[in-house]
C-alpha cells in the first residue's frame, strides 16, 4: 500500500490562519509533477455505474497521458474490480502502443456497447475480459507471445456511491479506506439511486483548484452572488475531514438538522422561500427539485402569516416527501442529527465536490487541460431520484461557460482574474478565512503531502 494511504488524523476544528503559496496554482513544474505524484496515486471519479447498463458497455476516462477504458464484462447489480463486473484497462494496444478507443472529437469521452474492441491500427482484438482473441499471424512470433504479453493492462476499480473510481497505483489502498470518513458520512444519503438531471463540461482559462475552490466556501456568496444575500444569511463553515473536507452554513438558532443543508429565506419565511427556490432553480437549475420548488411556491398561501422558520421548514420538507413518495421517488430517513453533522457538501480529495441531500446532489470535478496550469476541465453534474423507469437520458454535454446557468457564470467570472491575479510578481500567497475557507486548507496541506512541496504556512 502507498505511503500516502495513511490518512491525517481526522480534525472537526477550524485550521489555523495560513498563507498557501501559489505555486501550486501557477507553476509549470509544479501541474508537470501532479501527473506522478497525484493522478497517478489517488482514487479517481471516472464515471457513473448507470454509464455502464449492460455487458459490453463502456467509457473511456481520460486524466492527462492516462486513458482508462471502463467495461461492463458480466451482468449485476454489484460492481468492483472483486467479482469481476465492471473492470478497467489501460486504453492502450498491447501491439505497439495505439490508443485503443479513441475519445471522438469534441467529447467529454468515449462510451457505447461493445463485445470485443479492435485495434484501429494492426486490427488485434480483445475481448471483454482484455485477452486477445486476434492476432494477425501471430505465429510469425513463437510461443513467446503470450497471453501475459498480449492482454490489456488492468487498472484498479471499484464503486461506492453509484460512482465508478479507478486508480492508477498498483499499490492502492482500498477505495473505501481511501474515501473515509466522507464514505460513512454520505452513505445514509443513498447517492448510488441517484440519477443525472443534467451534466455540463467545459473548459476555463485557470488552474483546476482555482476552479474547485470557488465552490468549496460559502464565503464569496456575498461578494459573487449578492443578491442571494436577501434571501437569508450565506455564513458558513469549512472542516478538514483527513484527506478530504466539508463545508455547511452555520446554524444558529432554529432547526438545526436542516440549517446546516437547507437556507430558508430571511424576514417572512414563506415568501422568501418561495422565492429562493423559483430563482434558484431558474437561474441555476441545481441543488433543489422540481417537487421542493413548486411546494415552496404554495407557502405564502396554505401557511399562515406568522408561522415559525421551523414549521415553515417542516411542512414544506414533510410535503414534498409525500408528495415524491407517491410518484414512486422515495427519499431516504436519514438522521436529523447525521444530516446536521454531514454539512452541505463534500471535497473528495483530490478534485471532486459532492453536494448532497436525500433527493439531490450537485457534484464539480475538475481535471487539468495538458500540462497547462493555467487551464481546466470543469465539470457540473447534477443528480436526483426519479421513479423507476422514468429516469432522464443524459449524456455528458459540452457547454461553452456563457451558456451555464446565470449563477454559475457569477462563480465563473472569478476564475481566469483569480488565475491572472496570482501571478503577479508581488504577490504573497492566499490567506483563506480558516473558518469559512477551511476546505481549501484542507486541500492544499494534502496537496503538500502528494506533492512533497506547496504547504500552507502560519500566517
Ligand atoms: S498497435 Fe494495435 S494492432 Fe498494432
Ligand atoms: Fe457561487
Amino acid at each position: 500500500m502507498n505511503e500516502l494511504s495513511k490518512v491525517e488524523a481526522t480534525t472537526e476544528t477550524t485550521p489555523e490562519p495560513v498563507v498557501i503559496p501559489v505555486e501550486a496554482y501557477i507553476s509549470e513544474d509544479y501541474a508537470r509533477a501532479e501527473r506522478d505524484k497525484l493522478w497517478r496515486k489517488c482514487w479517481l471519479q471516472a464515471g457513473r455505474v448507470e454509464d455502464l447498463p449492460e455487458v459490453g458497455s463502456y467509457i473511456t476516462y481520460e486524466i492527462l497521458d492516462d486513458s482508462v477504458l471502463i467495461v461492463r464484462v458480466a451482468e449485476g447489480e454489484a460492481a468492483n474490480g472483486a467479482d469481476g463486473k465492471i473492470k478497467a484497462y489501460r486504453n492502450v494496444c498491447t501491439h505497439r502502443g495505439r490508443r485503443l478507443v479513441d475519445t471522438p472529437k469534441g467529447e467529454r469521452n468515449a462510451h457505447g456497447k461493445r463485445m470485443n474492441f479492435v485495434c484501429g491500427f494492426h486490427a488485434w482484438t480483445f475481448e471483454l475480459d482484455g485477452k486477445a482473441s486476434y492476432i494477425q499471424s501471430k505465429e510469425d512470433w513463437g510461443p513467446k507471445l503470450c497471453d501475459d504479453v498480449t492482454r490489456l493492462g488492468e487498472v484498479n476499480i471499484d464503486t461506492w456511491g453509484g460512482f465508478v473510481w479507478i486508480n492508477l497505483d498498483p499499490d492502492a489502498e482500498p477505495l473505501r479506506d481511501y474515501l473515509e470518513p466522507a464514505a460513512t458520512m454520505l452513505d445514509p444519503f443513498q447517492l448510488q439511486n441517484m440519477r443525472p438531471r443534467w451534466r455540463n463540461w467545459t473548459v476555463f482559462d485557470c488552474n483546476w483548484k482555482v476552479a474547485l475552490e470557488a465552490f468549496n466556501e460559502t464565503y464569496h456568496v456575498p461578494g459573487t452572488h449578492p443578491e442571494f444575500t436577501e434571501f437569508g444569511d450565506f455564513t458558513g463553515w469549512g472542516r478538514p475531514q483527513g484527506k478530504h473536507s466539508h463545508i455547511g452554513y452555520d446554524t444558529g438558532e432554529g432547526p438545526k438538522e436542516n440549517a446546516s443543508k437547507l437556507r430558508l429565506g430571511a424576514g417572512d419565511p414563506r415568501t422568501t422561500t418561495a422565492m429562493m427556490q423559483k430563482y434558484t432553480w431558474e437561474g441555476v437549475n441545481t441543488n433543489t427539485t422540481k417537487t421542493l420548488v413548486d411546494v415552496a411556491q404554495t407557502l405564502p398561501e396554505v401557511l399562515p402569516e406568522g408561522t415559525s422558520a421551523a414549521e415553515v421548514l417542516r411542512y414544506w420538507l414533510e410535503t414534498s416527501r409525500k408528495i415524491d413518495a407517491e410518484r414512486g421517488v422515495v427519499w431516504p430517513e436519514v438522521d436529523p442529527a447525521h444530516v446536521a453533522a454531514s454539512g452541505t457538501s463534500w471535497q473528495i480529495f483530490p478534485n471532486q465536490q459532492i453536494g448532497h441531500a436525500v433527493n439531490n446532489m450537485l457534484c464539480y470535478q475538475a481535471r487539468p487541460y495538458g500540462c497547462d496550469p493555467d487551464k481546466c476541465i470543469f465539470e457540473v453534474a447534477v443528480y436526483e431520484l426519479y421513479p423507476e423507469g422514468e429516469e432522464a437520458d443524459t449524456q455528458w454535454q459540452y457547454a461553452d461557460p456563457a451558456d451555464f446557468p446565470h449563477v454559475l457564470l457569477q462563480d465563473f467570472s472569478n476564475m481566469a482574474a483569480v488565475q491572472k491575479g496570482m501571478k503577479m510578481g508581488s504577490y504573497a500567497g492566499n490567506v483563506p478565512n480558516p473558518k469559512a475557507e477551511g476546505a481549501v486548507i484542507s486541500l492544499h496541506r494534502n496537496l503538500a503531502r502528494y506533492m512533497g512541496t506547496g504547504d500552507p504556512k502560519d500566517l
